[in-house]
């Protein structure tokens, strides 16, 4: 089997450092928060309460939720489209309301038994190759232990508090989005503290993950590190050279 699951708390650098290391391997890159983001999104576009654990459920259940390769028009620096409907919720899934909420979506058992399903069957097919790349690249809180225990090689991506609520800052200004610093540390304190708290699939590394500090790294130092592990844990051949031109959605370090 051909799949890296990476995970870690938020702002920790899956999505940018995956989403590399992916194009780097030919694997296709999955960001499974995006799921729980874009539930959360419909949950609070209903007017439904967070704690109404019944309704939430069934929010997860009955929306379809498309991710797809951006188009031409969409030069905004996104990875994927993401779309519920008629809806393009790319950027409405990242605001600070959704991240405001999402933790407590995700700690819902009807919601990660819905999406965890849907991550589990996407991760075996493509990491066996059938799915027209030849391997995978999962990014979340609970690949490595829950969704896909199986994949050969597991990361678990950390940096201190300040410095990830930095790069979240940095990340919401070069979208235009002004923050006050001590907002963003507090939510993503709090959005830590009940992803590694709640009862099913906390936020932790697997026993066999390979832990990355990545404080003081920039993204391509970080996925010089995964690919040398891919070339040693993965059937990959040689991967291709980093792409010095590719966006990487803001700044230097990861984010
Ligand atoms: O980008 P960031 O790390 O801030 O967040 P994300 O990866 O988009 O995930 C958003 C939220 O979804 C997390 O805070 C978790 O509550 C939840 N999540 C989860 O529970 N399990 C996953 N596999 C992925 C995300």
């Amino acid at each position: 089997m051909n799949a890296v699951t990476i995970d870690g708390p938020a702002a920790s650098g899956k999505s940018s450092v995956g989403y590399e290391a992916a194009r780097r391997l030919d694997f296709l890159f999955f960001d499974t928060g995006i799921l729980y983001r874009a539930v959360t999104w419909a949950v609070l576009q209903q007017g439904i309460s967070v704690a109404d654990s019944e309704a939430v459920g069934q929010v997860a259940e009955q929306t379809s939720i498309d991710i797809t390769a951006p188009t031409r028009d969409h030069r905004d620096g996104r990875q994927v489209t993401v779309a519920i409907g008629d809806n393009d919720i790319t950027w409405a899934v990242r605001t600070p309301h959704v991240d405001q909420n999402v933790s407590i979506v995700a700690a819902n058992r009807l919601v990660r038994q819905a999406l965890g399903e849907q991550q589990r069957s996407i991760g075996l097919r493509h990491g066996s190759g059938a799915g027209g790349k030849s391997g995978i690249v999962m990014v979340g809180r609970d690949i490595g232990t829950i969704v896909l225990p199986e994949a050969p090689l597991k990361i678990y991506l950390d940096a201190p508090v300040d410095e990830r609520a930095r790069r979240r800052q940095q990340e919401l200004a070069a979208r235009g989005k002004e923050t006050d610093i001590a907002r963003v540390l507090a939510d993503m304190q709090q959005r830590d503290e009940v992803d590694s708290e709640r009862a099913i699939a906390p936020l932790r590394p697997a026993d066999d993950a390979h832990q990355i500090q990545t404080l003081g790294l920039s993204i391509p130092q970080v996925v010089d590190k995964i690919i040398a592990l891919a070339q040693t844990h993965l059937e990959v051949g040689p991967a291709t050279p980093l792409d010095q031109t590719a966006p990487r959605g803001g700044g230097a370090a990861p984010h």
